[in-house]
């Protein structure tokens, strides 16, 4: 019956929701999960052979005006100590960048209102002036449709917002009042009318979750038709509301992988780092669960440990190119390679 609902997500690219929650509940099954994964392999595979894209992720700053209660970023967290890096800086880490292959730069930081739209738009078009050659995606959380078009304008091709969970309910249990399920949402409409190649996703295992849950982020995903999904599992951080909750399973986190891959066939789907933060062979894992993407860190090393969103994050002490090259000898050690491309979605 379950390897049924697996075979009609293959063919069909959706279920129902009541499926997806009984498929949903069969993660924790070796036998299921294979008989997934095999499948999800595959349809990579015809879409990208055994070639994984790499992005080079500069945290550009670790301000934020939010308060999420998962984050350790959060504006409330008067422990961490504060950086955001200049436009000289950020180009220095795109120039190490691009000299170790990395054909996407992904901005990503806090909500931080020290980067004007004037501040962003020049340091997006020096960017875009100076690597013609390269995708820019951003990943700097809800803005106004203006900023978002401003940026577009200035040479930006994606953005990443994860819409997190796509229940209104269970978003106002991991987020204050000021901050909307609906507002992200729109958020996403808003980029994806402007242009941007969009991404989304969520955490797997955050408090309260549910199956049903869950359902309805595969069911939102469906519906938006994004080029990307992030997704990673939940790791608490000590100084914020969630410090002793129960971090999210990497089983289950491989297994949505492998659903999401059957939905969108030819999507943009990373191995993320919080994977690799819960496993040793974390991103390996998420690469035969049926990702094809993974993003190592370009910021410099004096400021990885300060970008701290969860406990225990890897790769805080190793420069661009130990991670850069460690990730290729992952990759190879499955059969796969990284390589220089700027990686558009097939789709
Ligand atoms: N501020 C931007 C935003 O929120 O979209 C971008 C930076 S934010 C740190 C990037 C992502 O980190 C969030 O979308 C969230 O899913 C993830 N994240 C935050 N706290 C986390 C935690 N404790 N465990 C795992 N992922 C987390
Ligand atoms: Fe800020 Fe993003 Fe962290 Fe929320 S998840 S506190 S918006 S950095
Ligand atoms: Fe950073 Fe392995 S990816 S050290």
């Amino acid at each position: 019956m379950v390897k049924f609902l697996i075979d009609t997500l293959e063919q069909k690219h959706i279920l129902s929701k009541s499926e997806f929650v009984s498929l949903i509940k069969h993660f924790d099954s070796q036998e299921i999960s294979n008989y997934l994964f095999e499948k999800a392999v595959a349809v990579r595979q015809k879409h990208y052979g055994t070639t994984i894209y790499t992005r080079g992720l500069i945290e550009m700053s670790n301000y934020c005006r939010n308060n999420c209660y998962y984050c350790g970023l959060r504006a409330s967290n008067k422990e961490i100590e504060r950086y955001r890096l200049d436009k000289e800086t950020i180009l220095a880490c795109c120039k190490i960048g691009y000299e170790l292959g990395f054909r996407t730069f992904v901005l990503q930081g806090g909500e931080d209102p020290y980067y004007t739209e004037k501040k962003m738009t020049d340091i997006i078009s020096t960017i875009r002036k100076t690597y013609p050659d390269c995708a820019i995606t951003l990943s700097l959380g809800e803005m106004s449709y203006e900023t978002y078009l401003a940026f577009y304008q200035a040479g930006a091709n994606r953005y990443l917002l994860r819409h997190e969970t796509a229940n209104a309910d269970h978003y106002a249990l991991l987020h204050p009042k000021e901050l909307s399920e609906k507002n992200r949402k729109q958020c996403l409409e808003n980029l994806k009318k402007i242009g941007y190649q969009i991404g989304t996703g969520f955490m797997v295992g955050t408090p309260f979750q549910t199956p049903e849950f869950l359902a309805d982020d595969l069911l939102y995903i469906a519906q938006l038709q994004p080029q990307m999904i992030g997704i990673g599992p939940f790791i608490p951080h000590h100084q914020t509301p969630f410090a002793n909750q129960k971090q999210g399973s990497v089983q289950l986190t491989l297994f949505l992988l492998g659903i999401l891959r059957l939905m969108l066939p030819a999507v943009l789907l990373p191995s993320t780092t919080a994977l690799g933060t819960l496993d040793p062979r974390g991103r390996e894992k998420g690469i035969l669960a049926g990702a094809n993407v993974v993003m190592p860190n370009l910021s410099p090393i004096a400021v990885r440990k300060k970008y701290q969103i969860y406990d225990n994050k890897i790769c805080t002490g190793d420069e661009a190119a130990e991670c850069r090259f460690c990730l290729q000898r992952r990759m190879e050690s499955i059969g796969c390679q990284l390589v220089v491309d700027r990686g558009d979605a097939k789709m």
